[in-house]
């Protein structure tokens, strides 16, 4: 009984903490703070989210250049850019400069010194230090919802995809900033892309969009 009490209390902390945090953030926008680095690159959230689905689900082939958006502490990036392999290659941006520099500890840990694709960009989304119709994939991970000025964001994507090429947005309903599938799909449509799949659930998705050719 007592095993059952403190169960449904932790539950009922999570769930009053989520509907706190979502209360704030639906006021005041501001980046997820550095040391939040540990927690969104923690083993539970990789189970719960597991980078090589998301990978997979956002179509990053062998060869592509592929930008990350606000890669943080690089949960996503390194599957990325073993997905993106030697030809490829994968600029990790962000706004932080703290997360970027817990990505390069990953990347200097021996069981990742297989990966040498990987350029550091330290910049805002709306400013992408990148030639115009250069990329094959811009992806981006409980992202797109922190970002104030969405459409500023969405045509710089445009301006660095060529033409056909994939924006994939994930997000995952433990981030306070969760939006519904049909929110990311009619700000993106909105922002000029072309939808082009699915794949996750309600929860914990992955929306391709194509910028048109
Ligand atoms: C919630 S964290 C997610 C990090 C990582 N994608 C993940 O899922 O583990 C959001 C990240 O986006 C970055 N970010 C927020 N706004 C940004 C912007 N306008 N331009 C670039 N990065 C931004 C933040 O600094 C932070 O690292």
């Amino acid at each position: 009984m007592t095993v059952l009490f403190i169960i449904l209390g932790i539950l009922a902390f999570i769930i009053l903490w989520q509907i706190f945090l979502r209360l704030i953030r639906r006021f005041v926008k501001f980046p997820a703070p550095a040391f939040m680095g540990g927690l969104l690159d923690s083993g539970l959230r990789k189970r719960m989210e597991p980078p090589a689905r998301v990978i997979a689900g956002s179509g990053i082939k062998p060869g592509m250049q592929v930008l990350e958006i606000g890669c943080g502490p690089g949960t996503f990036t390194l599957d990325a850019a073993r997905a993106a392999a030697e030809k490829g290659k994968v600029y990790a941006l962000d706004i932080q400069e703290d997360m970027l520099k817990q990505l390069q500890r990953k990347l200097s840990l021996p069981e990742n010194y297989d990966i040498k694709n990987i350029e550091f960009l330290n910049n805002s989304a709306y400013e992408l230090p990148l030639e115009d119709n250069s990329l094959d994939l811009v992806f981006m991970v409980t992202v797109f919802q922190e970002i104030p000025d969405k459409q500023r964001a969405l045509s710089e994507f445009k301006r660095v995809l060529k033409p056909s090429a994939i924006l994939a947005i994930s997000e995952w309903i433990v981030d306070p900033d969760y939006p519904w599938t049909s929110t990311t799909r009619r700000m993106a449509e909105r922002g000029g892309f072309v939808y082009d799949g699915f794949s996750g659930n309600r929860w914990n998705y992955t929306v391709r969009f194509r910028k048109p050719c």
